[in-house]
């Protein structure tokens, strides 16, 4: 298979040679059994490299089970991984099969694997070694065929060098790494998702796809991506449930991006795109434009706080006021999400809730 096709195939788009490097080297280890492991930011499409080797590889009609290690509570991960035999532990009344169970034959893709536990990582190292293991609770011994993709947006040497993951582990896994590099280091794939982000997104909702004018597309094209693919998606996304005009424009994404320093990256950076002198003087305009936005933005940041100031100041007696908790949380958890720039970790710190709590919310609102 050519690697276009196989783009193609999984949806992974982008001419870059960064991906097409990455796709290359997929192809050829989906096709063994070797331990890969995925690094990269949050959001670069860590998932979507697992799914594709996974769907290129000969258990490709087998299972492709995902764990987020991250968002299990670290008391049942291994009970989740390897299963338990009934009685095992207080509640467990039955015998449980573990995700290596249900991988069997196909793949276990271990997502946040920076979070799992020391303890833990003993036994996943030993699986991967041995193929076998026991559940919780039993004696006896059982064989699995199960492939393992790991995934982190950590730098686990890092961890290891502060004892947070084991070196031996990490060792293992490392054999085979495929590092995604951030949407800003490849600029090149930005004009290359975005349609395909606005046709999918049209089609899926019943609207005509917008057009997209040349300014906007520079403007994405410039942009830094500090939550990268998954950004870009969901402002795409979110420009065009707003679009009244039929038309995607400067002014369309502008208040959806939230990289403070925009337009500072944007006036350092080299430019992407042939233009024109006439581009250039729009691209003058949309600069000012962005330095507008960003002072309507302070001054209703001081309006909201004076309006703050006097909501705290008199005891509430209209009914509008009264929001269910429910909306104060998800509005509050995505404010924290969109600040820190999906930043999980820092988001549940800001919270004053742990990472896991802030996962299983964050699946509870449906925010990806
Ligand atoms: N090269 C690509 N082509 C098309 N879509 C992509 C590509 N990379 C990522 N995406 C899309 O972007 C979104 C985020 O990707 P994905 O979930 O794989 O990222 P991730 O690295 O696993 O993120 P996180 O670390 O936050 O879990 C998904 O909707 C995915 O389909
Ligand atoms: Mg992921």
């Amino acid at each position: 298979m050519k690697i276009e096709e196989f783009q193609k195939k999984f949806g992974i788009i982008g001419k870059s040679h960064e991906i097409r490097d990455l796709v290359d080297i997929a192809m050829q280890v989906a096709q063994s059994d070797i331990s890969v492991l995925i690094t990269g930011e949050s959001g670069v499409g860590k998932e979507i490299f697992a799914q594709a080797i996974h769907g290129f590889s000969r258990r490709a009609n087998k299972e492709l089970v995902s764990v987020n290690c991250g968002a299990i509570p670290e008391g049942i991960l291994e009970s989740e991984l390897f299963g338990h035999k009934k009685g095992s532990f207080t509640g467990s009344t039955e015998d449980r099969k573990g995700y290596f169970e249900v991988a069997d034959g196909g793949t276990l893709f271990l997502d946040e694997i920076a979070e799992m536990p020391l303890t833990t990582q003993v036994k996943l190292l030993r699986v991967l070694e041995t193929q076998e293991f026991m559940r919780l609770g039993s004696e006896t011994v059982t064989k699995v065929d199960v492939r393992i993709i790991a995934a982190t947006n950590k730098d686990l040497q890092r961890e290891v060098d502060s004892k947070k993951f084991r070196n031996d582990l990490y060792f293992r896994l490392k054999a085979v790494s495929l590092n995604i590099p951030p949407l800003r280091e490849r600029r090149g794939d930005i004009l290359d998702l975005a349609p395909l982000f606005i046709k999918n997104y049209s089609n899926n909702n019943r609207r005509t796809p917008p057009q997209i004018t040349h300014e906007a597309e520079e403007l994405l094209a410039n942009y830094n991506w500090p939550g990268n693919i998954r950004e870009l998606k969901n402002v795409i996304e979110t420009s065009i449930a707003l679009n009244r005009t039929g038309t995607l424009d400067v002014d369309s994404f502008i208040p959806l991006l939230t990289e403070k320093r925009a337009d500072d990256e944007l006036r350092n950076l080299p430019v992407h795109l042939n233009r024109s002198a006439e581009s250039l003087d729009r691209e003058m305009i949309y600069r000012a434009l962005i330095e507008i936005k960003k002072d309507l933005n302070d001054l209703k940041q001081i309006a909201d706080k004076n309006q703050n100031d006097i909501n705290n100041s008199a005891i509430s007696q209209s009914m509008n006021e009264v929001v269910p908790l429910e909306e104060v949380e998800k509005r509050a958890i995505l404010n924290a999400i969109n600040f820190t720039k999906y930043n999980r970790r820092r988001a549940a710190q800001m919270l004053g809730i742990s990472e896991r709590t802030l996962y299983r919310k964050l699946k509870d609102y449906g925010i990806e």
